[in-house]
Parts: C-alpha cells; sequence; structure tokens
C-alpha cells in the first residue's frame, strides 16, 4: 500500500519518550496522527497518515442516522528489547471483515489493515506509554459516508485508525472482582441480528442496561439470550466459569455474542497455562446450582481491554445474590491473567504469529 504521510511539523510532534507520571486513564489519550482511507468508486483508496483531529463529513452521513458503523479494539506492548509489538492484529482483522460482511461494508484485506496500524504506530511510536501495565490501545473503525437518509447500504465509507495510551483497565491492579446483575429486562442481540459483529449500534443498545446494572451497584448486566435461558456475555466481555479441578467454559460462540480473541486465545494456549477449557451453551439455572454447591469455582469475564475480569458477585433485580469464590479473585484467573500479559509483554514465548514487531519506516 502507499501511504501518504502528511506529519505535523516536528515542532509539534512528541519528540521524547512518553513517560507518564500519573497513572494513565484507558482509552482517553490521543497520539499525533490518525490513519484514514476512503471507500468511493467501488474502491479503497487514499491511504493518508495525518495530524489527529475533526475531520468532515456530510451531516446526512449514513453512519449518523442508521448506525452502519463498526471497529475493533486491540494493543501493542513495547518488550525489554525496546521494540513495539502488535498483538494478534491479524484476528482483529479478519473479525473486521466479519463484522463488514454483517453490516454490508466492503471488506478490506488483511494485511493492508495490519499495515495501516503498523504504519501508525511507527509514525507515533514515542507515543507508546511507559510505565507499569500500560499499552498502546488501537481502534481502528469503518463507517458509512455517502449524504443519503434512504436506508440502504452506504457507496462512501471512511476506514481510519487512532490510537490510545492506555493505562491498565484496572489501575489499582488486579485486586477487587467485579459484580453483574442477572436481568431478563435487557437482550443484548438477537439471533439473526448484529450480535456476532463488532457493530457500533450494539453499544449504543448496551448503554441503558449499563445504568440499570449500575443501579444495584454492579458494573455490566450479564447477558442471556432472548428466551431468558443461556448465558451469552458478561457486559462487553465473553463470560466465562471455571469449574472445580479447573476447566474453563466458555459460552459457545453464536450469532448472538462475539467471538472474542481473548477467550480464543486463552482456549488455544490452556494446556500451557495448566487448564483444560471448553465451549457449551450454559444454561443459567445450571451455572447458579453449580456456583451454589461449589462445583463452579471461579468466573468473570475475558476481553482485550480488561484480559481478566473475575466476577465476585451475581445480584438479581430482588436484591438476593449468588457469590463465587468469597469475592475473591481466584488461583485460576489468576494464573490466566498473568500467564496472557506475560505473552504479550514478552515475558513468555508468545505462539508463532501471536506478536508482530512494527518496524521502522519512516
Ligand atoms: C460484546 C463483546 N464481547 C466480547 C468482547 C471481547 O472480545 P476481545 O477479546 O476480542 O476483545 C468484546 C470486546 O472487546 C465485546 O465488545
Amino acid at each position: 500500500m502507499n501511504i501518504k504521510y502528511d506529519l505535523k511539523p516536528e515542532s509539534q510532534r512528541r519528540a521524547e519518550p512518553f513517560k507518564p507520571d500519573k497513572p494513565l486513564p484507558f482509552g482517553l489519550l490521543r497520539t499525533d496522527h490518525m490513519f484514514i482511507m476512503d471507500y468511493e468508486d467501488g474502491e479503497w483508496k487514499n491511504p493518508r497518515i495525518i495530524p489527529y483531529g475533526p475531520i468532515e463529513i456530510p451531516p446526512g452521513a449514513i453512519a449518523l442516522h442508521y448506525g452502519q458503523a463498526i471497529f475493533e479494539g486491540a494493543k501493542a506492548f513495547k518488550h525489554d528489547d525496546g521494540e513495539i509489538y502488535t498483538f494478534r492484529l491479524d484476528m482483529n482483522a479478519k473479525r473486521m471483515n466479519k463484522s463488514a460482511d454483517i453490516l454490508c461494508i466492503p471488506n478490506i484485506p488483511e494485511e493492508v489493515q495490519i499495515e495501516a496500524v503498523h504504519a501508525l504506530i511507527d509514525v507515533d511510536r514515542l507515543w507508546f506509554p511507559e510505565q507499569e501495565g500500560a499499552s498502546l490501545y488501537i481502534r481502528p473503525f469503518i463507517f458509512a459516508t455517502q449524504d443519503s437518509l434512504g436506508v440502504h447500504p452506504s457507496t462512501q465509507y471512511k476506514f481510519m485508525v487512532i490510537l490510545s495510551p492506555s493505562g491498565p483497565y484496572y489501575p489499582k491492579g488486579f485486586t477487587k472482582p467485579i459484580k453483574l446483575l442477572i436481568t431478563k429486562r435487557f437482550h443484548r442481540a438477537a439471533p439473526g441480528g448484529t450480535g456476532s459483529a463488532k457493530a457500533a449500534g450494539n453499544y449504543a443498545a448496551s448503554l441503558q442496561a449499563g445504568e440499570f446494572a449500575a443501579k444495584f451497584g454492579a458494573s455490566q448486566v450479564l447477558y442471556l439470550d432472548v428466551t431468558n435461558t443461556y448465558i451469552e456475555e458478561a457486559g462487553a466481555m465473553n463470560h466465562y466459569h471455571i469449574l472445580k479441578g479447573g476447566t474453563v467454559v466458555i459460552p459457545e460462540f453464536t450469532d448472538t455474542i462475539l467471538k472474542s480473541i481473548t477467550s480464543q486465545s486463552i482456549m488455544e494456549i490452556a494446556d500451557k497455562i495448566g487448564i483444560k477449557a471448553k465451549q457449551e451453551r450454559v444454561r443459567l439455572d445450571d451455572f447458579i446450582e453449580a456456583v451454589k454447591s461449589g462445583e463452579i469455582v471461579e468466573a468473570g469475564g475475558f476481553g482485550t481491554a480488561a484480559v481478566v475480569s473475575p466476577v465476585g458477585e451475581y445480584v438479581f433485580e430482588d436484591g438476593t445474590s449468588v457469590i463465587v469464590n468469597n469475592n475473591e479473585i481466584g488461583e485460576y484467573s489468576k494464573r490466566i491473567y498473568e500467564y496472557y500479559t506475560g505473552i504479550q509483554t514478552g515475558k513468555i514465548e508468545a505462539p508463532e504469529g501471536w506478536l508482530q514487531k512494527v518496524e521502522r519506516r519512516v
């Protein structure tokens, strides 16, 4: 790909490595530049890296009205050799195209998506946050820009990548499990819908549930399927539970569950972590029963941002609740977290192809 560089003058760019003296928030900071590419006349064209800032789109852009927009979330890490490595970006690129298919958006070859991210990180490499537990959060996204009020797939799009130097999702460390609300009032996705896509609208639709959960002191809703029988997701994470003896169980991926790269990765390396892993449909009733009986010893959520989020309590709308593992972080969850972040940060050998070095090109 022939990327055009229209960079900030050197005097306005970060000149020194970024060594924050305060804990960094997650997702709020930006780097100096962004990547942008247009889809017009049936092709992706004009890839460029320009200063981060507002862009112009028509007020009638289809994404603004009908939500034809998708995104991804990935991370890059700095290793002891001083180089920056992206983590499983090929999986994100693949999933972006799967989401694109579901929302009738033209695909972008995986290698083009990966090159876009690597070229941008290369330009803004001094923005990598040098702080314990920090990473460069990568946000690629595609949205429809055709100025049209008819409900149909757009003929024009933008693909963009922005970066956010971010602290760990839980700044106080991996110390306290979260609480989830079990409710039949909200559903994240319906069969035949967009639940398995990383579609912007799925997240707009989850806000109400999040606010409702907060009234119960819960950070998220445990989403059930539309028949309220099976466990689907833990807010914006895949749900997991761990059986006595160390078997991690993740709900089978259906078209109402996002196929988490974290979940897939943990299943791939389960034997190295010293656990077993399987997927099945998880009945809510069986789950609650098994937590109470002690057959289930730990539970939580898997996702790129937090990696592992143990759950210590499931609260119902009537105020009753069930507690998992004494509301403490369990040994298996800790072991998974440590092994996984060890791979990401280069402390533990990564499976072939999981980490890709960001080469210097400018
Ligand atoms: C709904 C939902 N489920 C699961 C995940 C976890 O997926 P991944 O591990 O690929 O980040 C995410 C987000 O990252 C999500 O938004």
